[in-house]
């Protein structure tokens, strides 16, 4: 299954990449995660990034769309994928497009007070990358991860002013990508409101898994 999940910035990609990832038996590949990575280790491609994170803006194609394509050649995603924040440009779709089919492209879609909610109480671990909120998704420990008992952590682009700019990013430069997906007979909306688990459900209907 080759799969992407779209939606703005708090819908809830993350965490049903996750479960379609262990249900599915293929990588979650996550272009915020690996852009982290690279920030939390200052290499060239975090030193170029981190600006644009900071900010609430898209990292240059060029940059994401190299770094995915490397991802994605490794042998683990031969099988397939769940791709989580790629594409967010029609430069980036066309060139997913040139490397590989996808099965369908799963639209989360939800209202804008809802994303602000989950973006500023969204806690996460610098481990082992687990994500949870403090009021809706909280660990069973309050503070600590449940998978390795690390300290969670507030990820930098979610306080208030940031996650605005990212939903107007979203909407200005990433939204174009629904009409783009929708004439090419891939996309399957799923309203991404509700709990986790029935919003899984409802993903796994519309791929008619
Ligand atoms: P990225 O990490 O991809 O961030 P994003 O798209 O803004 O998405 P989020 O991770 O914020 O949200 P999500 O939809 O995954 O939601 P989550 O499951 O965590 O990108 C970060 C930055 O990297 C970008 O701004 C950009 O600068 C750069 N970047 C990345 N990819 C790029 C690309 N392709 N091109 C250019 N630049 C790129 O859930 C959110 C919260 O809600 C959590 O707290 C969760 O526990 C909670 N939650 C989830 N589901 C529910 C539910 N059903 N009910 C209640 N709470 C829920």
């Amino acid at each position: 299954m080759r799969l992407v999940l779209f939606g703005p910035p708090g819908a809830g990609k993350g965490t049903q990449a996750v479960k379609l990832s262990h249900k599915l038996g293929v990588p979650h590949v996550s272009t915020g995660d690996i852009l982290r990575r690279n920030v939390g280790e200052a290499t060239d491609l975090g030193k170029a990034a981190q600006g644009h994170m900071d900010k609430g803006q898209l990292v240059p194609d060029e940059l994401v769309i190299a770094m995915t394509e490397r991802r994605l050649r490794q042998a683990d995603a031969k099988q397939g994928f769940i791709l989580d924040g790629f594409p967010r440009t029609v430069a980036q779709a066309e060139a997913l497009a040139k490397l590989t089919p996808l099965d369908a492209v799963v639209n989360l879609f939800l209202e804008p007070e809802e994303l602000i909610k989950r973006n500023t109480g969204r806690r996460v671990c610098p481990k082992c990358e687990a994500v949870y909120h403090v009021l809706m998704n909280p660990p069973r420990k309050q503070g600590h991860c449940d998978r390795c008992g690390s300290a969670l952590t507030v990820r930098p682009d979610d306080r208030g002013e940031v996650v605005r700019a990212r939903i107007e990013t979203h909407e200005r430069q990433t939204a174009p990508l629904i009409k783009y997906y929708r004439d090419r007979g891939l996309l399957v909306d799923v309203y991404a409101s509700g709990l986790i688990d029935e919003i899984f459900q409802r993903i796994l209907e519309g791929l008619r898994l």
